[in-house]
């Protein structure tokens, strides 16, 4: 029998679906990747066929063995990590979903969650999360008012729900669980007690019995049906922080994928944010403590460069954003807020929507483009603002990772406009990384966490090169920009 010298991770994202295996050094050994299908019924409405995923997954992990040229028995754990709070019901009785998912980025629970106004310290105080649509409370509790019989019959337990993890564990090992880190974007769970919280449910309107267990993020779940140990589950920002080592309280990482989540590990204690992040759990491995992040969540970012190419068909390929950006020196006066999805962090205004601003007949294709990317930044200067202020500690370098990192032009605008030096890893795959980890750690792959910090390497580093009064100016131009996109849905 040969032994096991890799760990493997399926990485379930918004838009794809990749296992990739990993060496004991953090190296990536191979790679196997599928899109799903976006699903829009309507505007503001988007979804996913939670069986279309699990059956892309489950082809994945038998390519990303393959592909490793090696055999499930050398694979000495599988993680998870996931799109947060996208919501899957299903029948326990089937294992089927009763319907299509809806995805963090749908905001047909606009109504509903004004509805619930009265209970917003509560959310605040208990699960760490303002009133959004975001989360997944409420949609599940949207799913039962709106689907006839389904709230008696997730009353009698026939119902099930869960994030992907949870999709995916139920799948993998036949039980009902989900991690620590995903259950704190419910809505459901009080961070301080790590358990569903009775009066949370209560006021969601959502019954405990169609809810997972609540598990810790890397502990042995079960095995898959090769035999393969599934030993941890993150959503997938925390599982890039965990990537990232940030395993000591201040350190930050800012993942770009067609959201942008910048996290800062702040101990075993929650912090409250009072400037519009959200306070999460970031990981716990096995029985020990939580650990907790301050987060600050953007909507859109790498999916408005999928816009521009598959909605107005001004690119081909994502990568040509750069090379489109380049082809002029500046914005030419023009501002892209993609509030597509309302504002996230630091906002939080669903009845946000998108806007281009400072047009006139002298922007061209290129100046769109250079807006497209530069929207990335200025969302990201935000919530480094509100990040240093809830911290009280001001942002010395960020550590960037994620798909639209390969844009060495988003990189430097990145630096230009936060005025601290950016720095990506030699492994940009954090987020499966940090699910590998954290699978290795829970079956001794990995002794300890020190052992994967000396994993982390710098591949490459942007330092600031703008004047303070050109960055002081965009900023005041982004900032009128976002000002117009507000109240637009009454
Ligand atoms: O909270 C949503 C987030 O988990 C989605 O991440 O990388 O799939 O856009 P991503």
């Amino acid at each position: 029998m040969p032994r096991p010298h890799y760990v493997a991770a399926i990485d379930q994202g918004t838009t794809s679906s990749r296992c990739i295996v990993f060496d004991d050094a953090g190296n990536i050994i191979s790679v196997a990747q599928r899109e799903h299908r976006q699903i829009f019924p309507r505007p503001g409405w988007v979804e996913h066929d939670a069986g279309e995923i699990w059956q892309a997954v489950r082809a994945l992990l038998g390519e990303a063995v393959s592909g490793a040229g090696i055999e499930d028995a050398q694979i000495a754990a599988l993680g998870i990590t996931n799109q947060r709070e996208t919501t899957v019901l299903w029948d326990r009785e089937t294992g089927r979903p009763v319907c299509n998912a809806i995805v963090w980025q749908d905001t047909r629970t606009d109504a509903l969650t004004r509805a619930l106004a009265e209970h917003e310290s509560l959310f605040k105080e208990r699960a760490g999360l303002p009133l959004a649509t975001y989360f997944s409370g409420p949609k599940i509790r949207w799913l039962l008012d709106e689907i006839p019989g389904l709230r008696e019959r997730a009353e009698r337990g026939e119902v099930l729900f869960g994030t992907m993890d949870s999709w995916l564990l139920w799948n993998l090992t036949g039980r009902h669980i989900t991690d620590v880190t995903n259950a704190s974007r419910t809505m459901l769970m009080n961070i301080h007690t790590l358990g569903w919280d009775d009066e949370l449910l209560a006021a969601m309107g959502v019954p405990r019995a169609m809810l997972p267990e609540i598990r810790p993020s890397a502990e042995v779940y079960g095995r898959t049906a090769g035999g393969v140990p599934v030993a941890s589950a993150l959503g997938d920002q925390q599982a890039a922080l965990f990537g990232q080592t940030c395993f000591a309280p201040g350190e930050t990482k800012s993942t770009y994928g067609s959201g942008s989540f910048l996290l800062m590990n702040t101990g075993h204690e929650p912090v409250v944010s009072k400037h519009g992040l959200l306070t999460t759990v970031g990981y716990q491995i096995g029985s020990g403590p939580a650990t907790y992040a301050l987060e600050g969540a953007i909507a859109v970012t790498g999916s408005l460069v999928q816009w521009l190419r598959d909605n107005l068909g001004l690119i081909s390929s994502a990568a040509e954003i750069e090379t489109l950006a380049k082809t002029v020196d500046d914005n030419g006066g023009c501002y892209f807020v993609p509030a597509f999805s309302g504002l996230f962090a630091p906002h939080w205004r669903s009845d946000a929507r998108g806007v281009i601003a400072g047009l006139t007949g002298f922007v061209n294709k290129g100046h769109l483009a250079r807006a497209v990317l530069e929207a990335t930044a200025w969302q990201t200067r935000e919530v480094v603002d509100a990040m240093n202020a809830d911290s009280g500690l001001d942002l010395t370098t960020l550590r960037a990772d994620g798909g639209m990192t390969a844009d060495n032009l988003l990189m430097q605008t990145l630096a230009d406009v936060l005025a601290v030096p950016v720095i990506r890893p030699m492994v940009a795959e954090t987020t499966a990384l940090g699910a590998a980890y954290a699978a290795g750690l829970a079956t001794g792959y990995w002794p300890d966490v020190e052992s994967l910090r000396a994993n982390w390497h710098k591949a490459a580093e942007w330092r600031p090169a703008i004047d303070e009064a050109v960055r002081e100016r965009e900023y005041r131009n982004w900032k009128k920009a976002v000002a117009r996109t507000l109240g637009w849905v009454d």
